[in-house]
This record gives structure tokens, C-alpha cells and sequence, in this order.
């Protein structure tokens, strides 16, 4: 089975990685017809306020995944889960860390949101997350993938690389499962380091991708941010599941 073309774009989440809202204008405007949502995190949010990169997004005709990774307790989760979801967003999402009660309360205030919850990050190795975990980063990830299902929630943050270890148990089948670190063969890497191919990922079971540097700034071969949305998109087209 092949993936549609309006179906591909609903797949690609585009990081809004800018720190004032004229530097988003031109992204919002010519790629909303591309991308499923413009991802707004903590840089743009803590710059200009949540609201208001919201509302900006929304007027102009974008669509909004507020990645604002809520970790706190449950009360004051499902206080920013409200006042979040009441923004029109799409997605939002909340650290599987602040436990089951806090993702429960973030899902009963979710509205028409999706609820995604942040496993462990993937700048954390295996070192680290036995430090703070107790755990290996993949032994946590199914943990944190067991609780975002009890908790009410409606995908999980991933890495690529996690992205087999979940899809084959039952259970997990319908939760969304949303991977940054994809790079095309034909951008650079940055700082990304185990990096799939949007091909790669959606293959594995990704559901949505979430790429910024290879549509904000792609190589002079590819042209424009939409040359590059439209090259993802027909790769992410191509793909058999
Ligand atoms: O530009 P690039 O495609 O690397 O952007 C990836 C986006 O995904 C950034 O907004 C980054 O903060 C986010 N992200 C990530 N790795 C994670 C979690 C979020 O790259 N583990």
C-alpha cells in the first residue's frame, strides 16, 4: 500500500525552530499547504509567548504542534493541558516522566488535541538513562510506551531507532508514533546523529516525522524550503507499508 500525496503531508511536522514571529511568517506561509503542523517548542514560545505563537501560526494558516514537553505534577499538568488545548493546536505534549497521573490528567484535558508523550529524549545514551531511569533507554522507552496507553494518551515521542523495537507488540499499534532525527540522503546532518531517511523511518512505523533544517535550509541542489517539503513529501509518497 502506498501512501497519498495529501496523506504524506500530514506526516510532516516542520520544526519551527526561529525565535521571533517575523522570522516564522515566511516558513508558515509558504509551507502550510506542505506540512501537517509547524512544531513550535520552548525558543519560540519563551520568545514572543505561547499564545501568541499560536494565534500567529493559526492566522496564517498553519496548523500547530506546541512542543511545550509539560513535566510537572498532575495538577499543574492538567492546568496547561487546558489552557494549551483551549489554544486550537493539534498536538501537544507532556514528559512520560511526570508519571502516569500527570499524563492522565494532560489526556482528560486534551479537548480535540492529540495528546504525545516524550519517552526518553534521545540526547540521553544508556549511561545516562540507568542514571536517571534505572533502566536502558529501550527497557524505558517500553515502559513509558506501556503508560502513555494508560494514561489516556495518543502517541509517544520516539526515536527512529526505537521505532522496531515498538512496532512489532499489539499494543502499541495504534499509538501514533512521532520521530525527529530524520535527515534526506541529500541534507547534511547538523547535529543529528543517528539519523534515518523519511523513507527509512515511515518504513519502520513512524506515523509523523518532525524535520526542520532540511526544509528551513537545504542545499543549493534541492532550491527552495518548498522544493525540499516536496522532495520529503514524495519520498514519504513512495514508501510501501
Ligand atoms: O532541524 P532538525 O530536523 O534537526 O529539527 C528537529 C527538531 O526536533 C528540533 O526542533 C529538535 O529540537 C526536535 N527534537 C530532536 N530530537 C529529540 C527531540 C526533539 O531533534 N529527541
Amino acid at each position: 500500500m502506498t501512501i497519498m500525496p495529501e496523506n504524506a503531508a500530514e506526516k510532516l511536522l516542520f520544526a519551527l525552530d526561529v525565535d521571533a514571529l517575523a522570522k516564522a511568517t515566511p516558513f508558515i506561509e509558504a509551507l502550510s499547504p506542505y506540512v501537517g503542523c509547524f512544531k513550535i517548542g520552548l525558543e519560540l514560545m519563551n520568545a514572543v509567548g505561547t499564545p501568541q505563537a499560536v494565534q500567529h501560526v493559526l492566522r496564517h494558516g498553519g496548523q500547530v504542534f506546541a512542543d511545550c514537553k509539560l513535566n510537572d505534577i498532575p495538577n499543574t499538568v492538567r492546568g496547561a493541558s487546558r489552557v494549551i488545548s483551549a489554544m486550537g493546536v493539534k498536538y501537544f505534549n507532556v514528559h512520560a516522566s511526570s508519571g502516569i497521573e500527570a499524563i492522565k490528567a494532560a489526556a482528560e484535558e486534551k479537548g480535540s488535541a492529540k495528546l504525545l508523550v516524550v519517552t526518553v529524549l534521545t540526547s540521553l545514551d544508556d549511561t545516562a538513562s540507568q542514571g536517571i531511569f534505572g533502566k536502558t533507554a529501550r527497557d524505558k522507552v517500553l515502559d513509558f510506551a506501556n503508560e502513555a496507553i494508560e494514561g489516556g494518551a495518543d502517541g509517544l515521542i520516539c526515536s527512529s531507532q526505537e521505532l522496531e523495537l515498538l512496532g512489532p507488540i499489539p499494543e502499541f499499534k495504534n499509538l501514533l508514533k512521532v520521530t525527529p532525527g530524520i535527515r534526506p540522503t541529500w541534507a547534511q546532518s547538523d547535529d543529528q546523529k543517528r539519523t534515518m531517511t523519511p523513507k527509512e523511518a515511515i518504513q519502520a512505523g513512524a506515523t509523523h516525522l518532525v524535520i526542520g533544517r532540511p526544509i528551513s535550509n537545504p542545499p543549493r541542489g534541492i532550491g527552495s524550503p518548498i522544493d525540499a517539503a516536496k522532495a520529503i513529501l514524495e519520498e514519504i509518497s513512495s514508501c510501501q507499508l
